[in-house]
């Protein structure tokens, strides 16, 4: 590659991103290569290219200002969780849950062997170079990483869920270190080959980590946690071991601030799994009732989070917008998201109305008597009632920036994060697991966390509603051994309470649990303000609860329920632990530990066999 052909800016003074640039250029034989600096202009010139590429509609602006629609190819929609891998040098270090594969063998397959898959995957197409911040640009908890990728629409998403842009590139300097990610849809255009609206390779996706080397290489997919690689990629599955060495966590976990009525501010972090209510939880409006109480978001799906020498646990969103979940957003369900989602979106595999704005299942209203789906079809609730076609995916999303959101926390910008008050776990169960439980003891949040069941959801490809062991909601995302994760935070115990702080609290909570008739019997959304109060009354000494053979439940009347029509059988229905149901549970975390049996602390062994002596009495 010809100096002249990269295309380099004169700012870009760091000679190993120079010389990568021209490596992966080279390998992929792009067509050019394009900086990003990041810029507003640089965006809408981005978005105009992709609207006439046919990859984005522009939707009516009276509606949705400035806002677009993509619709992918049937083939990639979701995160592909067996195509995903963590290449260390150890099988081992990568754990029973990864994917595994030599780095050698996989280096071949990807960039030295005969046929390597990046040996030409940008031909036709333009090499973008794309660089970003994980955290506030030069805060001290921020990371760097550089995405180079052939597609414009990885291009304009990033610049709304990372710090992206020039300034990055500035702070890098001569020798500033990043973290390299090389993206490719692995669609190559011959000359003269027309493009298609949604590049991708429909047969073969390889999503891979190399955490020793900290590097990123993703072939096949344009879609979300798949090609926007600051995200799973680097904030968590990198950055997780990054953490592991370093004395920090990376957690698939929101941020949100609480101020309770009498004006105290709160800070909580919860891990539930993909599409299990995260960015629902981190937007929540309270109840008329409960209106005292205020939360605001800082952010909805990722947490660093670094111990302080005062003895606390500080969090940070290390990103800048959300990529959140359409199917279910209504102005009931979550007014403030609806309220981001007003102008300046892009959003992915939702309905295009007739009028040029944007549908999907759940949305407030009748359904639009016809629309377009996200294949492209047409669209009826006729046709949805006959075929039962969807007009959105189920993974449909869209790509907003954090500062739409009206409940943002003043703080959600701050390079030192905020102070961590309480940790909440929660899967989708629709049996089972009570409404809220609270850990005893670290220990016993730990093993509540480990052992975390959840309905799998069509996040990620493959079956739906099948009951999976989730740790931590980080079962797809931790870049090791899961166990020796295990054992990290096990360890952040002595860590902090050497410095004589009380730890945080940790609850574990269920918003799913099914009636008879099948449907959700907890009102969920706003009303998990109610479950969110006794928490922190509970941090306070405050609330009372009543102990069981796993933790500590709230009796009906240790909660709020003014404004709410809630019965005393149908609480006793969702905050039950049944011990005939725990009895087969418990068969449960058993696999999952013979499972990770290689590292598995003691402390959880103990654990369980001291839940299954309180069982058996
Ligand atoms: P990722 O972005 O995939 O990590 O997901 P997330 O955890 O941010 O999930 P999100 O908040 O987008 O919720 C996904 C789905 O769960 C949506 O369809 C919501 O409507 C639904 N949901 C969220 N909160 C609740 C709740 O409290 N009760 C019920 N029944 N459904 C909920
Ligand atoms: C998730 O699946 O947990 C997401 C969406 O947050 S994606 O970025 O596609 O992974
Ligand atoms: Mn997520």
């Amino acid at each position: 590659m010809e100096g002249l052909r990269l295309n380099a800016p004169a700012y870009v003074k760091n000679a190993r991103l120079l010389a990568w640039v021209a490596e992966i250029a080279t390998l992929t034989e792009a067509k050019d290569v394009y900086w990003c600096d990041g810029s507003q202009e640089e965006y809408d010139r981005l978005c105009q290219q992709l609207v006439d590429a046919g990859t984005f509609k522009r939707l009516n602006p009276a509606k949705r200002a400035n806002s677009f629609l993509a619709c992918s190819d049937p083939s990639d929609v979701a995160r592909v969780e067996d195509r995903t891998f963590i290449c260390s040098e150890k099988k081992e270090d990568a754990g029973p849950t990864n994917n595994w594969m030599a780095p050698a063998e996989m280096r071949g397959l990807l960039q030295t062997g005969d046929k390597a898959l990046f040996k030409g995957a940008m031909r036709g197409r333009t090499l973008y170079v794309i660089p970003f911040s994980m955290g506030p640009i030069g805060s001290p908890i921020a990371h760097i990483g550089v995405e180079l990728s052939d597609s414009p629409y990885v291009a304009v998403n990033m610049r709304i869920m990372t710090r992206m842009g020039r300034a990055v590139v500035e702070l890098l300097g001569t020798d500033g270190e990043f973290v390299p990610c090389v993206h490719t849809v692995g669609a190559p255009l011959a000359d003269g080959q027309a493009d298609v609206a949604w590049p991708c390779n429909p047969t073969t996706k390889y999503i891979v980590h190399y955490p020793e080397t900290r590097e990123i290489w993703s072939y096949g997919s344009g879609y979300g946690g798949n090609a926007l690689l600051g995200k799973k990629c680097f904030a968590l599955r990198i950055a997780s071991t990054m953490g592991r060495d370093q004395g920090w966590l990376a957690e698939h976990m929101l941020i949100l601030g609480v101020t309770s009525p009498a004006g105290k501010k709160y800070h909580v972090a919860a891990a539930f799994p993909s599409a299990c209510g995260k960015t629902n939880f981190a937007m929540l409006i309270p109840p008329q009732s409960l209106n005292g109480w205020k939360v605001t978001t800082i952010g909805d799906d990722i947490a660093w989070i670094k111990p302080h020498a005062d003895g606390r646990l500080y969090a940070i969103n290390p990103e800048a917008g959300y990529f959140g979940v359409a199917p279910g957003t209504n102005f009931k369900t979550n007014p403030n998201c609806m309220q981001s989602l007003g102008r300046d979106v892009i959003f992915t595999n939702v309905a295009l109305t007739d009028d040029g704005d944007v549908w999907w299942e759940g949305m407030d209203g009748e359904p639009p008597a016809h629309a377009i789906d996200w294949q492209g079809k047409d669209w009826t609730p006729q046709i949805a009632k006959e075929t039962g076609a969807k007009a959105a995916h189920p993974n449909a999303r869209f790509t907003v920036a954090a500062t739409n959101n009206p409940a943002l926390d003043p703080a959600w910008d701050d390079a030192s994060g905020v102070a961590i008050d309480a940790f909440i776990f929660g899967g989708r169960r629709s049996t089972t697991v009570p409404l809220v439980t609270e850990a005893r003891n670290w220990m016993e949040g730990v093993y509540m966390a480990a052992t975390m069941g959840s309905e799998t959801t069509a996040a990620a490809f493959g079956a739906q509603g099948v009951v999976r062991r989730d740790p931590f909601a980080m079962l797809p995302f931790c870049g090791y051994n899961m166990s020796d994760y295990f054992q990290h935070w096990l360890d952040m115990e002595q860590r902090l309470e050497a410095t004589g702080h009380t730890l945080p609290k940790i609850f574990c909570v269920n918003w799913f649990r099914k009636g008879a008739d099948g449907k959700f019997v907890w009102p969920g959304y706003g009303d998990n303000m109610r479950v969110l109060k006794w928490m922190i009354e509970r941090v306070e000494g405050q609330a009372q609860g009543e102990e069981h053979f796993f933790g500590i439940s709230p009796r009906y009347d240790d909660l709020e329920w003014a404004g709410l029509d809630f019965s005393r059988e149908q609480f006793a229905g969702i905050i039950d632990a049944s011990p005939a149901a725990w009895r087969e549970e418990l068969k449960l975390h058993d696999e999952l530990f013979t499972q990770l049996a290689y590292h598995l602390p003691q402390a959880l062994k103990d654990t369980k066999a001291r839940i299954e002596t309180h069982l058996a009495d």
